[in-house]
C-alpha cells in the first residue's frame, strides 16, 4: 500500500540544495566556525540540502536548529505553512547522532484516524479484517533514525494518547498485538497551528503538549524576513537553470519590487513556485512583474538600504503587535523608557490622537 502522506528518505528529497549564509556570529566563536562549515557543506552543487536565508530571524531558527540537532531531544517546529518546517526538521535529522539513520515523514491530517493509527503502530496478522500478513509501522520504520510528524495538531484524541505513551515510555503495541515493541526514535513534530491554544480548546492533550514542546522552534513566516527574499530568489532561480533548463536572465527593478512588497502568505514555497513559472514564462530573458502575475501589498523600492527611522518604526509597529498594545511591555522589549516610547509614537503619528 502506498499512501502519498507518508515518505522516507528513499523518495526525491523536497530540500532547495544549502547555501547556508551566515555572515555575522550569532553566539560565540563555536557556533560561528559550526555555521561557516554548514556553508562549505552545503556551497557544493552536488548537495541537495540548501538552506538559503541571511536574515537574523533565519539565522536564529538555524542556530536553535544547530543546538538541539546533536542531543536526542523532541523537537517541535512552528511555523506558518511553507517556511521551511520540513527544511529544519530534515536538517536536525542530517547533523544528529541518528543522520545514518532513516527520516520518515508522516502527515497526521492526511489520513482517515484507524488508517494513521495503522500506518503509525503497525499491526498484526488478523489484527481486523484484511490484515492478512502482520505491517510494521512507520514508528518501526523510522527505528533508529527521525520520525517527522507533520501538522502533529490534527492527531485524534484516542491516537495522542498512544502517541503519548511511545514518548513516555518509548514502547508501543503493533495493532492487535501483546508484545510490546522498542521505539527507538527521535521525535520532531510540526504544525502550523498553534497548538497551545489548540490545547486550550481541548482539542490537543495538554502532557502531550508538554512531551513534544520540549524544545522549540518557531520559524518566522516569509513576510518578517523579507531580506531573505532575493537570496532565496537567486537560489531558486539558479536552481531551475541547473535542474528544468530554464535559465532566465535575472529579474528585472520592478520583478524585484514586486517580491519584495508581496505578503508571500504561502511562504517560501508560494515563491518558489511563483519563480518556477516565471522562469519558464521569461523563455531566457529577464523575468518581468508581468511573469510573477504576484500581487503587491506595499511598494518596496528595492536596492536601497532602509532608512533607519523606517526600521525603527516598522519595529516600534511590530513590537506593539506583539505586546497587544502594552505600551509598558513594548518600551521594555525595545529597551527604552515609556516616555520615549511617547515621544517615537508622536514622531512616527502612531500615537492616538
Ligand atoms: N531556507 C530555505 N532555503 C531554501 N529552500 C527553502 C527554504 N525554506 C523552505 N524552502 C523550500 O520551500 C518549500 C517549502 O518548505 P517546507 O519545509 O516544505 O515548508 P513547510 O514544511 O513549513 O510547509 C520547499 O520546497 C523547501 O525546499
Ligand atoms: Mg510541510
Amino acid at each position: 500500500m502506498t499512501i502519498s502522506a507518508i515518505r522516507s528518505t528513499s523518495d526525491p528529497v523536497d530540500c532547495r540544495p544549502a547555501a547556508v549564509a551566515v555572515d555575522a556570529p550569532l553566539h560565540g566563536d563555536d557556533f560561528a566556525n559550526r555555521i561557516r562549515s554548514l556553508i562549505r557543506a552545503g556551497d557544493e552543487h552536488a548537495s541537495p540540502f540548501r538552506m538559503i536565508g541571511q536574515s537574523l530571524e533565519w539565522r536564529q531558527v538555524l542556530k536553535k536548529a544547530t543546538q538541539v540537532a546533536s542531543t536526542d531531544t523532541t523537537v517541535f517546529l512552528q511555523g506558518e505553512s511553507g517556511t521551511g518546517k520540513e527544511v529544519i526538521a530534515r536538517f536536525v535529522h542530517r547533523e544528529s547522532p541518528r543522520k545514518n539513520g532513516p527520516f520518515v515523514a508522516i502527515n497526521c491530517a492526511a489520513l482517515p484516524e484507524q488508517l494513521f493509527e495503522s500506518e503509525l503502530f503497525g499491526y498484526e496478522r488478523g489484527a481486523f479484517t484484511g490484515a492478512q500478513q502482520m505491517k510494521a509501522g512507520q514508528i518501526e520504520l523510522a527505528s533508529g533514525g527521525v520520525l517527522f510528524l507533520d501538522e502533529v495538531s490534527e492527531i485524534s484524541p484516542m491516537v495522542q494518547a498512544k502517541l503519548l505513551r511511545v514518548l513516555q515510555e518509548r514502547e508501543f503495541r503493533r495493532l492487535g498485538g501483546t508484545r510490546l515493541i522498542k521505539a527507538n526514535v527521535r521525535v520532531v513534530a510540526a504544525s502550523n497551528r498553534d497548538l497551545q491554544q489548540a490545547v486550550a480548546d481541548g482539542r490537543f492533550r495538554e502532557d502531550l503538549f508538554y512531551r513534544l514542546q520540549v524544545f522549540d522552534i518557531r520559524i518566522p513566516p516569509l513576510r518578517e524576513r523579507r531580506t531573505d527574499v532575493p537570496l532565496l530568489a537567486d537560489g531558486f532561480l539558479q536552481e531551475f537553470a541547473r535542474t528544468t533548463g530554464c535559465a532566465s536572465a535575472g529579474l528585472t527593478p520592478d520583478a524585484l519590487a514586486v517580491l519584495l512588497g508581496h505578503e508571500w502568505p504561502g511562504n517560501v514555497r508560494e515563491l518558489h513556485n511563483a519563480l518556477e513559472r516565471a522562469a519558464i514564462l521569461c523563455e531566457g530573458g529577464l523575468i518581468t512583474a508581468e511573469h510573477l502575475s504576484l500581487q503587491v501589498s506595499r511598494i518596496v523600492t528595492p536596492r536601497r538600504a532602509p532608512r533607519l527611522s523606517d526600521v525603527e518604526r516598522r519595529t516600534i509597529e511590530q513590537v506593539l503587535r506583539e505586546t497587544d498594545g502594552n505600551k509598558s511591555r513594548a518600551a521594555r522589549r525595545l529597551g527604552i523608557t515609556r516616555t520615549q516610547l511617547y515621544g517615537r509614537l508622536r514622531k512616527y503619528g502612531l500615537a492616538p490622537a
